[in-house]
């Protein structure tokens, strides 16, 4: 039998590891329950979901508390941070009742779905000062991220147009599509914050929609495929293309495009194995199917990042006023959509 001595270094770093629990437990609650129940600076302290189900199978599955509702959770003084990953609506009170009991936030994007409501959750935090995070996760994919940094390292010079490519492999059901705000503050949000993230500022968005794919989605008022063309205060222009659906898996590429030169993102598969034979050549896996399998290393790390904050007193690169900007961008292209007309930001 092996006895395991707990040294004191081990000790120590047990006391540091951060008590975070998780608010929500379905499709990406779950997945970044699994991340924080392996992250070694982590204890997943507690999970809880309004289906006692939901919470019980992840809280079953790691071997962690389901707690009795989100006030318990909030009341723990143990608890120090806590994950949003409920549904969209929910996300605003629970950030508010969070940063009143003192708790660090990672939540979900986006924030909300209009304005008004984001103002209003600004307000009521403004002065309690949490340390917040808004889950962008793309900003931490490790290609994105080099795209980013060799880009401001100069390697492309002035840059002047970027291209950003995100088709779902399919479409949501109909009644997600109603309830999602739309596919601008749903979807597209993830790459106006890409743009902002590589361009800063945008300050015109001009966009056309359409309904290619499923006429449910046209009937819920939204659009399944949309075009939208974005000019930075830096005079660098930018090109959205989003597809709620796409036959060959999720597609998500990244192009910036400089003066000196061109740096690209390109999908992710499987293997790198490629087939050759007599009816075709260069055959790769099809690309890897939806978000949790594409940005598995991009949630870990954004988890990981949020972590690291807490630990090191930083602030989380992704803030609040990340998330308001990027439902601003949604909101002007959902008015170009509409109106057919540029919209110009301040
Ligand atoms: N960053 C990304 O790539 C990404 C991907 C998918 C979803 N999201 C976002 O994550 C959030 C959740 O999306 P999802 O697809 O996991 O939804 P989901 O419906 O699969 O899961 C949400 C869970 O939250 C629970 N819930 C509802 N109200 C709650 C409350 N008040 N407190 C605690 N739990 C509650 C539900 O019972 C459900 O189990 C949304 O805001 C969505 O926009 C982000």
């Amino acid at each position: 039998m092996t006895v395991r001595v707990f040294g004191i270094a081990e000790g120590v770093r047990e006391m540091e590891r951060i008590a975070i629990a998780l608010l929500g437990c379905g499709r990406i609650g779950r997945m970044h329950a699994r991340v924080l129940a392996r992250h070694p600076g982590a204890r997943l302290a507690a999970v809880y979901d309004v289906l006692p189900k939901a919470a019980a199978e992840t809280a079953g599955e790691l071997g962690v508390p389901a707690a009795a509702s989100a006030e318990a959770v909030l009341a723990d003084p143990g608890i120090r941070a806590v994950l949003i990953a409920s549904p969209t609506p929910t996300h605003v009170d629970l950030i508010v009742a969070a940063a009143r009991a003192g708790k660090a936030i990672l939540c979900e994007k986006p924030i909300a779905l209009d304005m008004e409501r984001v103002r209003a959750c600004e307000q009521a935090i403004a002065g309690l000062t949490p340390t917040i995070m808004l889950g962008f996760n793309r900003r931490f994919d490790p290609s994105f991220a080099a795209v980013r940094q060799r880009a401001q390292a100069g390697e492309i010079g002035r840059v002047e147009q970027v291209v950003i490519t995100s088709r779902d492999p399919e479409p949501p059901p109909a009644d997600y599509a109603a309830a999602s705000g739309g596919i601008f503050r749903d979807m597209t949000i993830h790459d106006f914050d890409m743009a902002r993230s590589l361009l800063g500022d945008i300050v015109e968005v001009q966009t056309m929609g359409a309904c290619l794919i499923d006429p449910a989605i046209g009937a819920a008022g939204d659009y399944d495929s949309v075009m939208v063309l974005l000019r930075a205060r830096s005079g660098a222009l930018a090109h959205i293309n989003n597809s709620r659906r796409s036959a060959y898996g999720y597609d998500q590429r990244l192009e910036m495009f400089g003066a000196k030169g061109m740096l690209v993102a390109e999908n992710r598969r499987a293997t790198t194995v490629r087939a050759a034979t007599a009816s075709a050549t260069e055959c790769a896996d099809p690309v890897l199917h939806f978000f949790i399998e594409r940005y598995a290393e991009a949630y870990a790390t954004e988890v990981g990042h949020f972590i690291d904050c807490l630990q090191s007193g930083a602030t989380p690169a992704v803030g609040f006023t990340d998330g308001v900007e990027a439902l601003r961008l949604a909101d002007a292209a959902e008015e170009s959509a509409r109106t057919g007309k540029a919209v110009r930001l301040g």
